[in-house]
């Protein structure tokens, strides 16, 4: 029998752990194993027009500049007072990008995220993932345009919210829940079988310097594999510096544990429930809520990650990017 190919559109604030999660999943591509119909970026760990351009020149590094880029919608009810510039650097990705070939796609000319989904979800109902790994306001906004418009998408994996540890930027919110706890509020309501990767689990899974060095081995000097270990070792050293993986020398790569459900879903276990997003608490902003009784699940919305084999997983993702970084098209790579 031959395997169905998932299509798939990716939402995404690139961010670090971004990044690591489109070059994993470009790997996927390389396979064959993928087809990414679209890059819808978002406002988040950076700006929009500076995710945008992020998502742009990773493509172009990758040889995948032909893969649509979409640019995020403005006017959520986006958490102002502070993006992640601190963690991922001022270009969302290292302070890199200035290294990186200029950007192929005109960010004022480019479809917006929520258009981009309504269309594609509707040429091909009930056959595109899509991978969220930012602030939900993309996803949001083509479900208020288009109400019942995310039922027609065949699954929906989420990066985002923390229940059974503190969250990552107040003591109760994770980052892409709380940036935009209005859009995360409309997700949630929008299915009851979306896929959600919390910080529980993302919290374990450290990328170190050692593991870029193994994937890059004899491409190191490539602009891909000088990529690769400059972001590794940025990210490195602002994770320690904000406490982000205690002692451990490396950085959390978040994102990536959604292509583990994807691809890899041996090294995830789930339990299923009804998640609820505090929109209003004074100190609770943000935070999502499990209804962990012991209850029929009727009304249970979600499949929630509450284990995961860390090491396995990396090791995974460590081979599909060697094999990427190997196989690139371009001559000089
Ligand atoms: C999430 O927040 C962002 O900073 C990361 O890219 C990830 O999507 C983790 O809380
Ligand atoms: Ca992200």
């Amino acid at each position: 029998m031959t395997p169905t190919i998932p299509k798939i559109i990716l939402d995404t604030d690139p961010g670090g752990d971004d990044a690591f999660a489109l070059l994993w999943l470009l790997s996927m591509v390389k396979k064959g194993l993928a087809e990414l119909l679209a890059v819808t970026t978002v406002d988040g760990n950076v700006g929009p027009e500076i995710t945008f351009v992020g998502a742009c020149k990773l493509l172009r590094l990758t040889g995948f500049s032909q893969i649509k880029v979409a640019r995020g919608v403005i006017g959520g009810s986006q958490f102002n007072e502070t993006d992640a510039a601190f963690l991922h650097g001022v270009d969302g990705m290292g302070n890199l990008t200035n290294t990186l070939e200029p950007c192929h796609l005109d960010y004022e000319a480019a479809d917006y995220g929520d258009d981009v989904i309504i269309s594609t979800l509707s040429q091909y109902p009930h056959e595109v993932t899509i991978i969220a790994i930012g602030p939900l306001t993309n996803l949001a906004a083509a479900e208020r345009k288009s109400p019942g418009i995310l039922k027609k998408a065949k699954e929906i994996i989420i990066m985002g919210g923390a229940f059974c540890v503190p969250g990552n930027v107040t003591p109760e919110a994770e980052f892409n829940i709380v940036y935009d706890v209005e859009a995360a509020k409309t997700v949630f309501s929008s299915r009851d079988d979306l896929i959600v990767i919390p910080l529980d689990i993302t919290c374990n899974l450290i990328f170190t310097p050692a593991m870029a060095i193994a994937i890059c081995k004899s491409h190191a000097q490539t602009p891909l594999g000088k990529f690769i270990l400059s972001l590794v070792d940025f990210m490195t050293e602002n994770s320690l510096a904000w406490r982000e993986t205690g002692s451990q020398t490396g950085f959390l790569v978040h994102d990536a544990a959604t292509l583990a459900y994807l691809y890899y879903p041996e090294n995830l276990k789930f339990r299923r429930g009804y998640i609820t997003v505090e929109t209003g608490g004074e100190f609770t902003k943000g935070k999502t809520l499990l209804d962990n009784r012991r209850k029929t699940k009727i009304g249970a919305n979600a499949w929630i990650a509450i284990e995961v084999d860390a090491v396995n997983l990396q090791g995974a993702m460590s081979e599909d990017l060697k094999f990427l970084i190997s196989n690139l098209s371009f001559p000089n790579h």
